[in-house]
C-alpha cells in the first residue's frame, strides 16, 4: 500500500513481492532510472549556466566538451542501464537502431527491454522551461540466452510490464506505474532522495483544460478543429482553458492532476502527427489508462496498435477519459 512520505527506494523494496515476476531484476531496473534521473537532472539544473560554462559543442573551462542535453541525458540513461548489467535490450529515440546490451551478460540472461525518449521538450531547455524524459519497459519475446531481437522492441503497448516519466519542473518529480496504479515521488534535491508525495494519481473524469499546438490549425483534420471550436463554445462548463507547455510530460502531468486532454493529432504535412508511438505515447498511454484516463490515436485504443517500426509515429488524444470520448466523437463523425 502506497504511503505518503515513503522514500522511492523503500517503496520499490515494498511493493516488490506484489509484482507476479518477483526475482528483483524489475525492482533493480527501476532503481537504476531512478538514479540516472538524479545525475540528469542534476545536469537539467544547470542548463541556465550554459552562457558561464559554455554552449553545446563548446569546450568548457574544465577542458571537457559540453554536450547538448538530450544526447547527454541519453548517454546517461544507456551507461546506467548497461554498466548495472539490468537490461537486454534498450531502443531509445536519439539512437538510430536498438542496442543489444551484453557488456557483462554475455550469456543474454536478462529478460527486460527498455525504451526511453531520454529528454523530451528539449526546445524549452533554452528557456528554462520544464523538461522530461519518458520510459517504457517490456519482457522480452525472444528466448533467454539469445541476443534481443527487433521484435523483443515491437511489442503493443498493453504488453508493457513498466512506465515512467521524470519531470524536471519547479520540483522534479518520478511518476511510474507498474500496473497497479500511478504514483508519484518528489526529489528532494538537499538529500538526493524521491520522496512519495502523490499516491495513487487518477484523472478527473472530466477536465477543463485542452492542451494542442493551434498554430497548427489550418492543418489539422475537420474532426480536431469542430473539438477545438467545441472546447471554445460558451455552453455549461465551456470554454475550456487552453494550456500548451510544448513538452508532453509536463503537459500530461498537469492534465493528470486537473484534468484535461493532450492532443497532438496528424495534419496536412505530418500524416501520422509527430510523437513517437513506442517512446512517448505507449508510455503515456499505460500511465493515463492506470490513473483512470484513456489514450486514443482519435479512433482506437493506442496500446493496441501493433508497432511495425521503431520510430513509428501515431496521432496523439490522451487524458480526461470524457474529453478524449468527446473528441473521438467527433473524430468519427468527420472521418
Ligand atoms: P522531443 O523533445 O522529445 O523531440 O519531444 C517534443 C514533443 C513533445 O514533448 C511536445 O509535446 C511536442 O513535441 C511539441 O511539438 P510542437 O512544437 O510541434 O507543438
Ligand atoms: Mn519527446
Ligand atoms: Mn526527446
Amino acid at each position: 500500500m502506497a504511503k505518503k512520505n515513503q522514500t522511492l527506494g523503500e517503496f520499490i523494496i515494498e511493493n516488490q513481492a506484489s509484482f507476479k515476476y518477483t526475482s528483483g531484476e524489475l525492482s533493480r531496473l527501476i532503481n537504476s532510472i531512478r538514479l540516472a534521473a538524479k545525475v540528469v537532472n542534476h545536469e537539467v539544473n544547470k542548463a541556465g549556466l550554459v552562457d558561464i560554462i559554455g554552449a553545446a559543442g563548446e569546450t568548457n573551462i574544465q577542458g571537457e566538451d559540453q554536450q547538448k542535453l538530450d544526447v547527454y541525458a541519453n548517454d546517461k540513461f544507456i551507461q546506467t542501464l548497461t554498466n548495472r548489467n539490468i537490461v537486454c535490450g534498450i531502443a531509445s529515440e536519439e539512437e538510430d537502431d536498438f542496442i543489444v546490451v551484453n557488456s557483462q551478460d554475455e550469456n543474454h540472461q536478462n529478460k527486460y527491454v527498455v525504451l526511453i525518449d531520454p529528454l523530451d521538450g528539449s526546445s524549452n531547455i533554452d528557456v528554462n522551461v520544464s523538461v522530461g524524459t519518458i520510459f517504457s519497459i517490456y519482457r522480452r519475446v525472444t528466448p533467454v540466452g539469445t541476443p534481443v531481437s527487433k521484435e523483443d522492441f515491437l511489442q503493443k503497448g498493453s504488453e508493457q510490464v513498466a512506465a515512467g516519466y521524470v519531470v524536471y519542473g519547479t520540483s522534479t518529480m518520478l511518476v511510474y506505474t507498474t500496473g497497479d496504479g500511478v504514483n508519484g515521488f518528489t526529489l528532494n534535491p538537499a538529500i538526493g532522495t524521491f520522496y512519495l508525495s502523490h499516491p495513487n494519481m487518477e484523472f478527473p473524469e472530466d477536465g477543463k483544460i485542452y492542451s494542442v499546438n493551434e498554430g497548427n490549425y489550418i492543418h489539422f483534420p475537420i474532426g480536431v478543429k469542430k473539438y477545438i471550436k467545441y472546447c471554445q463554445e460558451e455552453e455549461g462548463d465551456r470554454p475550456y482553458t487552453s494550456r500548451y507547455i510544448g513538452s508532453l510530460v509536463s503537459d500530461f502531468h498537469r492534465n493528470m492532476i486537473k484534468g484535461g486532454i493532450y492532443m497532438y493529432p496528424k495534419s496536412s504535412k505530418n500524416s501520422n502527427g509527430k510523437l513517437r508511438l513506442l517512446y512517448e505515447c505507449n508510455p503515456m498511454a499505460f500511465l493515463a489508462e492506470q490513473a483512470n484516463g484513456k489514450a486514443s490515436d482519435g479512433f482506437n485504443r493506442i496500446m493496441d496498435v501493433q508497432p511495425t517500426e521503431l520510430h513509428q509515429r501515431i496521432p496523439f488524444f490522451c487524458g480526461s477519459k470524457n474529453m478524449v470520448e468527446k473528441a473521438e466523437e467527433f473524430m468519427k463523425e468527420n472521418s
